[in-house]
This record gives C-alpha cells, sequence and structure tokens, in this order.
C-alpha cells in the first residue's frame, strides 16, 4: 500500500509522523506532495518519505490519498487530482466542512472518506472521527482504521454529525488550550511564577484527561470526588457553575459547528 499526503502542512506532518513511526506504512511507501518545496524537503529529512513533484504525479503511484488542504483550497485540488483517480483509489479529505457527496461529483470512481481528525495526532493522542462513501468496503473500513489509528483514537460516525464533530474535537484542543492559558493567568495574578503556573495547570490537565480515560468515570462524577463539603474546589466551583460560562461554551461550539456547515457550500 502506498499513501500519499496532497499538502504537507501541520495536520498532515501529524499523521505521516504516526503512520511512519507506527510501522502501518514504511516511510519509503509514503509520498507528499505540497506547493511549498520547503515543506517537502522537512518532511523528506525529518520522516524519510518520499516527494512526489506534482498532485497528479502522486495520485498516479498511491493507492491512498489523504488530501489536506484547507477547505478552501479543496476544489482546485480536486479539479487537478479528478481525471487520475481511478476505482482504484481509497482518498481521504480532512477538510474541514468539505462533505462527501461534494467530493464524489468530482471524484466520482473512488471509494472516499471524510476524516476529521485533531492536532494532538502529533504525539499519538489524536481523536478522528470518519465516514464513508456507499461504495466503500470493510477492507476499506480496516485500512482507514489501521492508518487514523496510528496516531489516536478512531471512531466512524455519521456525516450528518461531522460539523459537531469538528466543533468538539477538531477545534477543541484550541478551546481547552485557551481555558488551560485562563488558568495559568489566574494562577500568576495568585502570585505563581509563569513556568511554575503552567507547570501546574498543563500537568493538572493531562492527570484529569487521563484519570477520566482510564477510569471511564464521568467529569461530573470527577468534579464530586474532589469537593468536599465546604473546601476550597466547592468555593471555586460555586464561581464556575455560573450558566454564563456554560453559555459562552455553548455559544463558542455552535459557532464552530455553524462555520463547518458554512464551509461545506
Ligand atoms: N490544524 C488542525 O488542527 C486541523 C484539525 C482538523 C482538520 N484540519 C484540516 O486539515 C487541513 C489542513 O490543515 P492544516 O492546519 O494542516 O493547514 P496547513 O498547515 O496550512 O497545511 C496545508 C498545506 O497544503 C499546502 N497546499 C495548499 N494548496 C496546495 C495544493 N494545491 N497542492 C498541494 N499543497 C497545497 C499549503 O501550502 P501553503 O501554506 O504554501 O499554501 C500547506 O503547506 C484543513 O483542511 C483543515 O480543515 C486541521
Amino acid at each position: 500500500m502506498r499513501v500519499g499526503f496532497i499538502g504537507g502542512g501541520k495536520m498532515a506532518e501529524a499523521m505521516i509522523r504516526g503512520i511512519v513511526s507506527s510501522g502501518s506504512v514504511t516511510a519509503d511507501d509514503v509520498l507528499v506532495s505540497d506547493i511549498s518545496e520547503e515543506r517537502c524537503t522537512l518532511l523528506k529529512d525529518q520522516y524519510g518519505i518520499q516527494v512526489c513533484s506534482g498532485n497528479a504525479e502522486l495520485v498516479g503511484v498511491c493507492d491512498v490519498v489523504f488530501l489536506a488542504v484547507k477547505p478552501q483550497g479543496l476544489a482546485p485540488v480536486l479539479e487537478e487530482i479528478g481525471a487520475g483517480v481511478t476505482e482504484q483509489h481509497l482518498v481521504l479529505s480532512i477538510a474541514a466542512g468539505k462533505r462527501l457527496d461534494g467530493m464524489a461529483a468530482v471524484l466520482s470512481s473512488a471509494r472516499l472518506v471524510r476524516v476529521m481528525p485533531n492536532l494532538p495526532a502529533t504525539v499519538g493522542e489524536g481523536m478522528s472521527a470518519y465516514c464513508m462513501t456507499a461504495g466503500a468496503t470493510d477492507s476499506d473500513r480496516d485500512v482507514v482504521q489501521t492508518l487514523l489509528g496510528s496516531f489516536g483514537k478512531v471512531v466512524e460516525l455519521p456525516e450528518e454529525q461531522f460539523d459537531a464533530v469538528t466543533a468538539v474535537s477538531g477545534s477543541g484542543p484550541a478551546f481547552f488550550a485557551h481555558f488551560l492559558a485562563l488558568v495559568i493567568e489566574a494562577g500568576e495574578t495568585l502570585g505563581l511564577a509563569p513556568s511554575d503556573a503552567a507547570l501546574l495547570a498543563t500537568q493538572t490537565m493531562r492527570g484529569t484527561a487521563q484519570l477520566l480515560s482510564e477510569q471511564a468515570s464521568s467529569p461530573a462524577e470527577l468534579v464530586k470526588a474532589v469537593c468536599s463539603k465546604k473546601g476550597t474546589t466547592e468555593a471555586g466551583m460555586a464561581q464556575l457553575s455560573s450558566p454564563v460560562l456554560a453559555d459562552i461554551v455553548q455559544a463558542a461550539l455552535q459557532a464552530a459547528a455553524d462555520r463547518s456547515r458554512e464551509l461545506s457550500a
């Protein structure tokens, strides 16, 4: 199996790192094509993968093709590779908001997959959701799960849920990082040195996520476990439980989902 990436930016690099380091595909069988020669050279030097001189050439030598350009750049890429894509190809797009039917209108013969990965894939802790066109097979599903599983967790979900997926896990790392930045800033205001506040808050976020995923308890149960009657956490939670915060979080996710829907137009 030869796996190609059209677009070798941040997200492609995270996926390439996982795919190559897990041994799912050998570096010799991973190819990239990017309009930036600098990006191609960096990826070649860093991961030992091959560079193609153009998108059409890459499609000609790969069985699996990731489309990893910005959503606004997807249409010209589809036009460019359309003639070379056949029923032998499995094509995975990671472009936010871009629907399978839009891609199928140009790449009618290929089996198509829409994927929403996220940036923690860079450290092997990604979260990817995917959906496939009706023509995709069980063996395509195995390939998709193996490739995406090499850089984190994978779930298959209906395409109707992809705007919500994009808001929760695609954009989510930025939302959690923003909350973390606010906690660090508050720690500094309370008198901590910036580096100490960053260490305390970041490790607390990491440990909380690990505890939740390993013990399969709900966030609400964890809050309860940390809160003791009339204690410090209860005092803080009295502020955080404000409906204003819940409204802000809802509005942020709604805006991300709305933008994902707009990008599909
Ligand atoms: N970043 C995330 O956290 C994240 C999460 C989930 C999904 N995604 C999706 O992943 C996709 C890529 O995002 P990204 O953050 O990796 O963007 P990025 O870093 O800008 O990477 C895109 C790369 O594609 C190159 N490119 C543009 N047009 C091209 C063309 N016609 N042929 C070949 N290469 C081309 C760009 O070069 P230039 O920079 O020179 O234009 C750039 O190197 C987007 O569709 C986004 O929705 C991103």
